[in-house]
């Protein structure tokens, strides 16, 4: 069974004092294993400070928003995997949307940063989802599908399976307008019938794929009730802690009812 999962993406948000109080908060309040796993992810400045706190809590993990793919080298300002395995990072957003947007990533960067964090044991979230033009012409599940098959491009199964995708629809992200959950949840059963055409049809049941896009702790409930949905990406509301908290719980409680429900 697919545990759930939270991923709180911070973005380029809090200053050190308030990402270390976040971290605190929470550290102090999820004392023990939840149903659901939990990732924080910071600013890559913020990346050792918060890892040490969350150093002696294991069930709290920190992950990093974006790195380069190269091992090293004259690449000015960028991050290298090497380096987040040398703070002991396990996880790394890739090909978030605001990436490919802003800074210009293609779906060829994608693939080799999915690589690179591969090579050095990270844990790659991969990020993919059409914006509203490509939605509104009806093209949403074919663009999705393309980002898959072009992130994925060379793997072989055994790194296939390693990978954790986010479906983000581009319209969804920071806006307050949500996905229904009918939907992502379709979008979401396609990306794993296209990762059972490029692996197994056990290892396409066992990659988890969130949702992400204004997730929030009163819309979300709908959401990690569909099966296919193993949690969310989450970017505004994880810099709360009371929502963040409350978005934790509800992917506990569904975690729960999905295990009594196969037992
Ligand atoms: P949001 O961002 O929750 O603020 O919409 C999600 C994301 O970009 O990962």
């Amino acid at each position: 069974m697919r545990n759930k999962i939270i991923i709180g993406n911070w973005k380029m948000n809090l200053s050190l004092a308030d990402a270390q109080d976040l971290t605190f908060k929470l550290k102090s309040s999820i004392k023990v294993e939840r149903p659901a796993e939990i990732t924080v992810c910071p600013p890559s400045v913020y990346l050792l400070t918060i890892s040490n706190i969350l150093k002696d809590t294991p069930h709290i993990k920190t992950g990093a928003q974006n790195m380069f793919y190269k091992e090293e080298g004259a690449y000015t300002g960028e991050v290298s995997p090497k380096m987040l395995k040398d703070l002991h990072i396990e996880m790394v957003i890739i090909g978030h949307s605001e990436r490919r947007q802003y800074f210009n990533e293609s779906d060829k960067d994608v693939n080799l940063k999915i690589k690179a964090a591969l090579k050095f044991g990270l844990t790659p979230v991969f990020c993919v989802g059409e914006d509203l033009k490509i939605r509104e012409k009806g093209e949403a599940e074919s663009q999705v599908k393309n980002q898959v098959l072009e992130g994925i491009k060379d793997l072989n199964s055994a790194d296939i399976e390693k990978l954790i995708i986010a479906y983000e629809p581009v319209w969804a992200i920071g806006t307050g307008k949500i996905c229904s959950g009918e939907d992502a949840n379709k979008i979401i059963k396609m990306i794993r019938s296209t990762i059972k055409e490029k692996s197994t049809p056990q290892i396409s049941e066992t990659v988890r794929i969130l949702y992400g896009g204004s997730v929030k702790s009163d819309n979300f409930g709908e959401h990690i009730k569909y099966p296919d949905i193993d949690g969310g990406l989450v970017g505004g509301a994880s810099l709360n802690f009371e929502e963040f908290m409350k978005l934790i719980d509800l992917a506990s409680n569904a975690h729960s009812q999905v295990q009594s429900h196969s037992v």
